[in-house]
């Protein structure tokens, strides 16, 4: 079955990006969210990024056009039943996704493949919501999903093989690389990203560094576009904290073990960039500067 419609649900950060590929793409792609305003939101900023891209000559106004009209946003979930593939991207929080999977796998056909963005919750119990775990995979993309390269496609014990290699084949037409995950707890990226993350924040407690130098180490030591810290306020630290209680639960591990700093942090509601302060004061978004601790 050629995927041809797309439906994603969640229109913020992560939902309006794979929104947006997936229109960019060629896809019909139609994204749901909980209420109009955030319809509206989610759709204002793929708008700006279009046009971003229209000053910046990479595309031209005629195709920001075409894109824009593959793109239709809605608050039904009834509006999703036509898609071949829907992708989630809400809140991550397994009872949410379960509720709005059983929901949709009671209005959908049974060929429509369903797909989770979850980062670090376990596919197969997302899937058992549904009657349909052989069309069920994780698709986790990554901030910004316009700009990231990659999509890591996860496979269940229970996902058909057909199904996967459609959805393997899916990643590559978004213009993205796939790679091939287990349904391990992380998956690749975060089995590796997070313990480095959490690392960087034991470093600083331990005053093996400053903010500045820990960050510009593995900028100009190792060629990371951004140090771990800058990084961390990047992703969120509530989500990171998530992430690494999830990984700690399964795992049991120390190195997934969220650092002290981290918790205090996201007690405060320093939660990072958008929340104005995390391991930086963003008050001028353009020159964050580092904290005291
Ligand atoms: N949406 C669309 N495009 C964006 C963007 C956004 N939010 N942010 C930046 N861009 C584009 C810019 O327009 C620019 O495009 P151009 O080269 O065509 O002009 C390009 O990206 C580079 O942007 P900038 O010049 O403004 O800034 P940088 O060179 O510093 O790049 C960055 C910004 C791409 C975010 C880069 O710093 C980076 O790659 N950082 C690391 C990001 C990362 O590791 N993400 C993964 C996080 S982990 C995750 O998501 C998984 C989860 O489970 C935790």
């Amino acid at each position: 079955m050629a995927i041809q419609k797309v439906g994603v649900v969640g229109c913020g950060l992560m939902g309006s990006g794979i929104a947006q590929v997936a229109a960019a793409s060629g896809f019909q792609t139609v994204v749901r969210e909980v209420n109009a305003a955030l319809v509206e939101k989610g759709l204002t900023g793929i708008e700006k990024n279009l046009n971003r891209l229209v000053e910046k000559g990479t595309i031209n106004e005629a195709v920001k056009v075409e894109i824009r009209g593959r793109l239709k946003g809605t608050t039904s979930i009834e509006d999703l039943k036509s898609c071949d593939l829907i992708i989630e991207a809400i809140i991550e929080q397994l009872p949410a996704k379960r509720e709005l999977f059983a929901a949709l796998d009671a209005i959908c056909p049974p060929a429509t493949i369903f797909a989770s963005n979850t980062s670090s919750l376990t596919i197969t119990e997302i899937a058992t919501a549904t009657k349909r775990s052989q069309r069920f995979v994780g698709l986790h993309f990554f901030n910004p999903v316009p700009v990231m390269k990659l999509v890591e496609v996860v496979r269940t014990i229970a996902t058909d093989e057909v199904v996967y290699e459609e959805m393997v084949a899916f990643g590559t037409k978004l213009g993205k690389t796939p790679v091939r995950a287990k349904d391990s707890t992380g998956f690749i990226v975060n089995r590796l990203l997070v313990p480095y993350l959490l690392d960087a924040i034991r470093a600083l407690e331990e005053g093996v560094g400053s903010i500045e130098d820990i960050d510009n180490s593995m900028k100009l030591g190792c060629g990371h576009p951004m140090g771990p810290l800058t990084l961390l306020d990047f992703v969120g630290l509530d989500t990171t904290y998530y992430i690494s209680q999830i990984m700690f639960d399964e795992f049991k591990e120390r190195r997934f073990a969220a650092p002290p700093l981290l918790k205090r942090m996201v007690l405060a509601g320093w939660n990072g960039r958008k929340s104005g302060r995390g391991f930086y004061d963003y008050t001028d978004p353009q020159k964050p500067k580092a904290m005291k601790f």
